[in-house]
């Protein structure tokens, strides 16, 4: 029976004053009178985290998102307290508590700048519906905040005036502020007064965010159960807000391989293995260099994971073998649902293990997906995630498919209303037993990481490579990831490119779009500048729904073959280039794309821009997003940019108008940048490469430049056999000079470089390679700023 009392508790409530402190070590607890405790774990100078409970018993410390990988460490850590206030000093920050009412105000150690303020701060109110309480946090906006990150979220790149969800959510043809959809990242970075941080609200409810939409300076952010857990991450940069939230929530376990790297093709579907291969022949016909084919649903035997269909493909081990030897590495798809069939051993053995979701009440959660009616594993027992990871063996190491594709992972289900499991199945979460609502948006993440699994047992000693749809913070660890399904318009281009960059700094590189669009059909020129966007997204890949007609380069006329392929080719030579962007972000965190706010944060012009995105450190591109256009405006992010297609200079700082015709598009190179390129392959591998180019870009003034390199795959890298070249470029009125500094036992398989000179104001009279003068036909130097030299140098100076 219900007593009004308890009714009356559904109304917020609120810590009241501070009784008492007790500190351990890093971990500082505060006592309210009403029994509140909140936690601060001080995890880094800049990084403290929050955790507050109302009944006097913190939760089983779990998270999925957080790395054990994660760095620790301060250099400082002090409590002191007046009457008022506590202050945790930190040597990057001062957080002040109230001993009133708990709330908190975090300011910047160096000049004592308010940075985030708790308005009401923590509260709660009880669910009578479910227990526990629905957690609340509300901050006050600084003048001038901004607001980005957040994941996939198809809306502008500042968030401020909006309000989301984080539920994953299967969102068939989503469109421009549909929310929410496949991605749950509870991570956001707020900028104002020059100074950034972040917040990541690690908990897997049903989450909510608030940026000034419900009250002009309020932001706020609550879930429907959990823990108000959450961290703050202190800049003022923030490109080290997104490096050190990626740290936290983990880098990638390895580089992908470079293949990966390349062009992928894919449909809903290829088959039957004819269907396949005149696709790969036509690829090789028309040399469009191209790395991957996939396989979607139709492959497997009515939809049943790990089987093949024997009509479409009787001999798949020998099919996968022959796209082999053409250089296509084979990747099909896995859904979660395994069909009901008792004759089928996939179920059948899941049903003896008790491997499948359950309702509260006993059955199994039955829904339905491809297969028809359907259980599904939970992948968060870990018990679960072995099971899966070893159903690989037959499709990786035997029939040697390279990689694979989850979707479906939301989870989704047809026909039934929320499109997902309903509240009450039951998961293990790893031990700690819950409901899906605590389930639901780390379950995709949970069967990616057991695919991973798999993938990296059967694969060794080759680097393994998944893709999945669904995803929770942290998922970038284990595999990269596209934004569902999308539509074959200019508005989903630009969406594309907003979620690619929105993505990057939410932790998560590895992504790109269904290039084209998933859904209905682009004509030619859409289809083309899609393709120019996509060559400068981490994951490259083409994919249709397929019936609504054909969606290979060549399917729209030799023009745009022609163009698609002059894009293509540029990807494989700025193959080097990438790799060592993504060597930065699996080492450091760095982002791959950079928003032009993550790039200059203290240029106020950047934190409205959209379109406009830094691809690794050097290259600045802006995809052309209108139809019939021979070109379009932009900004230029301070600094001075080449054209990269006619070396002219633009200075940054300003908007113009840049031509690009649809065999173009603008693409700008920073000035004092060392870009290597690889020769154009028609697949990773395709060719030895036997010289390296270096293109250069005179500046007057210092620029530094690196170049990583390895065996491509496999893991000798991490015992120390990878190459990496760190170039200083110092351009006098007379003198341009380039230091080299290697490091890594690797030896690339070139022993020269050729370097491209470009805006070199003077004609070379002289060059010197460590300090010895160098006849010009020994470096091959014929007048056209071209030179080859010998890939040992520490020092080169080129002279008037
Ligand atoms: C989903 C996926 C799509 C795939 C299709 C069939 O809609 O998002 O990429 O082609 O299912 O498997």
């Amino acid at each position: 029976m219900i007593l009004n009392t308890e009714l009356e508790y559904k109304g917020n409530l609120f810590p009241t004053k501070i009784i008492s402190y007790e500190k351990n070590l890093n971990v500082l607890s505060f006592t309210t009178q009403n029994g509140v405790i909140l936690q601060v774990t001080v995890r880094r100078d800049s990084i403290l985290r929050f955790r507050y409970t109302t009944t006097g018993i913190f939760e089983n410390d779990f998270s999925y998102a957080i790395t054990k990988y994660a760095s620790r460490g301060y250099n400082h850590l002090e409590v002191t307290e007046d009457d008022d206030n506590y202050f945790i000093k930190t040597a990057k920050l001062i957080c002040r508590i109230s001993k009133i009412d708990l709330r908190k105000s975090i300011f910047d150690a160096k000049d004592n700048t308010l940075i985030c303020e708790d308005e009401l701060g923590f509260h709660w109110e009880e669910s009578y519906k479910f227990g526990g309480n629905i957690v609340k946090m509300t901050k006050t906006a600084q003048p001038g905040e901004s607001y980005y990150g957040l994941g996939d979220k198809p809306v502008d790149n500042n968030l401020k005036g909006k309000r989301f969800e984080n539920w994953v959510t299967d969102s068939y043809a989503f469109g421009k502020d549909t929310d929410p959809i496949y991605k749950a990242i509870p991570f956001y970075t707020g900028l104002h007064h020059k100074k950034s941080y972040g917040i990541f609200f690690d908990n897997s409810f049903h989450s909510y965010f608030d940026f000034c939409h419900e009250r002009r300076n309020i932001t706020s952010f609550w879930a429907q159960g959990g823990e108000m857990n959450y961290y703050f991450i202190y800049g003022p940069d923030m490109s080290e807000v997104v490096t050190n939230y990626t740290d936290l929530t983990g880098k990638p376990h390895e580089i992908p391989a470079l293949w990966t790297l390349g062009y992928h093709q894919c449909k809903w579907s290829y088959y039957p293995e004819s269907n396949v291969k005149e696709i790969t022949a036509k690829f090789r016909e028309l040399q469009i260099p191209c790395d991957a084919i996939y396989l979607d649903i139709d492959y497997m035997e009515g939809f049943r994971c790990f089987t093949w269909s024997k009509d479409h493909f009787p001999d798949p081990k020998r099919m996968v073998k022959e796209l082999a030897d053409d250089g296509f590495k084979t990747i099909v798809i896995i859904d979660p649902g395994i069909k009901i069939d008792m004759d089928y051993s996939v179920f059948k053995e899941g049903l003896d293990k008790d491997y499948f979701c359950k309702r509260a009440d006993g059955p199994y959660m039955k829904g339905k997906v491809w297969p028809g009616e359907c259980y599904f594993p939970d992948f968060t027992n870990p018990e679960v995630r072995e099971w899966w990871s070893d159903l690989f063996k037959e499709l990786i190491e035997d029939i040697g498919v390279k990689g694979v594709w989850n979707d479906m992972n939301e989870p989704a289900v047809m026909d039934v209303p929320g499109k997902t499991f309903p509240d009450d199945v039951r998961h293990n979460y790893d031990g700690n037993y819950c409901s899906h609502r605590k389930a639901h948006n780390v379950y995709g993440m949970q069967m990616a990481r057991a695919t991973y699994q798999g993938l990296k047992k059967f694969s060794y000693p080759k680097r393994p490579f998944v893709i999945t749809r669904a995803a929770y913070s942290g998922t970038q660890r284990y595999t990269s990831s596209w934004t569902g399904d999308n539509i074959a318009t200019w508005e989903h281009l630009t969406i594309a490119n907003i979620q690619a960059q929105r993505m990057c700094m939410s932790g998560f590189s590895f992504i790109g779009s269904d290039i084209g669009g998933f859904a209905e059909q682009p004509n030619g020129e859409l289809y083309a500048r899609w393709i120019q966007l996509g060559i400068f997204h981490p994951f490259c890949r083409t994919h249709s729904s397929g019936d609504h007609g054909d969606q290979e380069p060549w399917a729209f006329g030799d023009s745009i073959t022609n163009v698609v392929r002059k894009f293509i080719e540029l990807r494989y030579q700025l193959l080097p280039y990438l790799y060592t962007a993504f060597w930065r972000y699996v080492e450091e965190g760095v982002p791959i794309l950079k928003s032009l706010v993550l790039y200059d944060q203290e240029d106020p012009q950047t934190h409205y821009r959209n379109d406009e995105f830094i691809f690794g450190e050097k290259i600045l591109a802006c995809p052309v997003t209108g139809p019939n256009q021979k070109g379009r405006r932009m900004y230029f992010p301070r600094g001075e940019w080449y054209n990269f297609w006619n070396d002219e200079i633009i200075e940054g700082g300003q908007e113009a108008w840049v031509d690009a015709d649809l065999d173009s598009m603008p693409i700008f190179v920073k000035t004092g940048a060392i870009i290597p390129k690889y020769p154009i392959q028609q697949y990773v591998g395709e060719k030895t490469i036997d010289e390296l180019s270096l293109d250069v870009y005179y500046k007057l003034g210092k620029e530094t430049s690196q170049v990583y390199e390895d065996a491509t795959d496999g893991y000798d890298y991490i015992k120390g056999r990878y190459s990496l070249r760190n170039f200083n470029l110092l351009g006098k009125e007379n003198e341009l000079i380039i230091q080299q500094h290697k490091s890594g036992k690797f030896i690339t398989t070139y022993k020269t470089f050729k370097l491209s000179l470009h805006g070199l104001p003077f004609k070379i009279s002289k060059v010197q390679i460590d300090n010895e003068e160098i006849a010009f036909k020994d470096i091959k130097l014929n007048g056209d700023n071209t030179l080859i030299i010998n890939k040992e140098f520490t020092e080169l100076h080129i002279m008037a």
